[in-house]
C-alpha cells in the first residue's frame, strides 16, 4: 500500500471510495464534502492523501486548515473526512492515513488536530475529548461526543475559542 497527495484527476475514485463506504443518507454528502476540498483553493494548503493498492484509490482522508474566529489565527487543522473501501478495510489503512496526515502537519510546526468522529477509533491516535470541548465548531454537532483534538509538537496554544473552517466545511449537514 502506498500513500500518495491527492491530484484533481483522482476525483471520481475518490467518490467512489466514500459512496462505498458509507452505504447510508451520509454517503452523498461526504463525497461531495471531499470533491469540494480538492477544488477548494485556499491560501493555507488544504493537505488531501490517497492510499494505493495495486494501482486502485483504496482510501482517502483530508486536513483542512482551522482559524480563530475573532483573529484568524491559524493555529489547527481538521481531519475530515476519512474513508476506507469496504473490501480493504481493517488493513491498517485508515491507521497509515491518519499517521501520514500527522506527521505531514507535524512537518508544518505545531497545531491543533480537530476530528469528529468515534471515539473508540480516534483515541487510538492521542485524540482527546477534554482538549476539544472549549473549541467550537462552526455549527451545532449532532454528536457533540465525537468531538476530539489532538497537540503537533508543543506551543503557546489559544485554551479555546469559536472555529473558522474551509468553505467545503460550511455545510450544517456535515456536523
Ligand atoms: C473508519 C475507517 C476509515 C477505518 O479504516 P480501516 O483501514 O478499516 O481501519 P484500520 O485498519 O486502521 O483499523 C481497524 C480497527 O479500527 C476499528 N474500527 C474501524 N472503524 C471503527 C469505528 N467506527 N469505531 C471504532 N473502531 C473502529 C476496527 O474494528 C479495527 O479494530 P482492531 O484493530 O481492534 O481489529 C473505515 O472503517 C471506514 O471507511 N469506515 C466507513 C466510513 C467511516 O466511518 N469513516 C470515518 C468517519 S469518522
Amino acid at each position: 500500500m502506498q500513500i500518495r497527495e491527492t491530484t484533481i484527476d483522482d476525483a471520481e475514485n475518490i467518490k467512489e471510495v466514500y459512496l462505498q463506504a458509507f452505504d447510508n443518507s451520509e454517503a452523498h454528502i461526504i463525497s461531495d464534502f471531499a470533491i469540494n476540498l480538492l477544488n477548494e483553493n485556499h491560501p493555507v494548503e488544504i493537505i488531501s492523501l490517497v492510499a494505493i493498492e495495486n494501482d486502485e484509490i483504496v482510501g482517502h482522508t483530508a486536513l483542512s486548515p482551522v482559524f480563530l474566529e475573532n483573529t484568524y489565527e491559524h493555529f489547527g487543522y481538521i481531519l475530515a473526512p476519512l474513508a476506507v473501501s469496504p473490501k480493504f478495510q481493517n488493513n491498517k489503512i485508515g491507521s497509515s492515513l491518519i499517521k501520514y496526515g500527522l506527521d505531514a502537519i507535524a512537518n508544518r510546526g505545531a497545531f491543533i488536530v480537530f476530528v469528529y468522529g468515534d471515539h473508540k477509533y480516534y483515541s487510538r491516535f492521542g485524540f482527546e475529548l477534554d482538549l476539544a470541548k472549549n473549541f467550537i465548531p462552526p455549527y451545532t454537532l449532532k454528536f457533540p461526543e465525537g468531538w476530539h483534538a489532538l497537540k503537533i509538537n508543543s506551543a503557546d496554544f489559544p485554551e479555546g475559542g469559536t472555529l473558522n473552517c474551509v468553505d467545503s466545511l460550511n455545510d450544517p449537514n456535515l456536523w
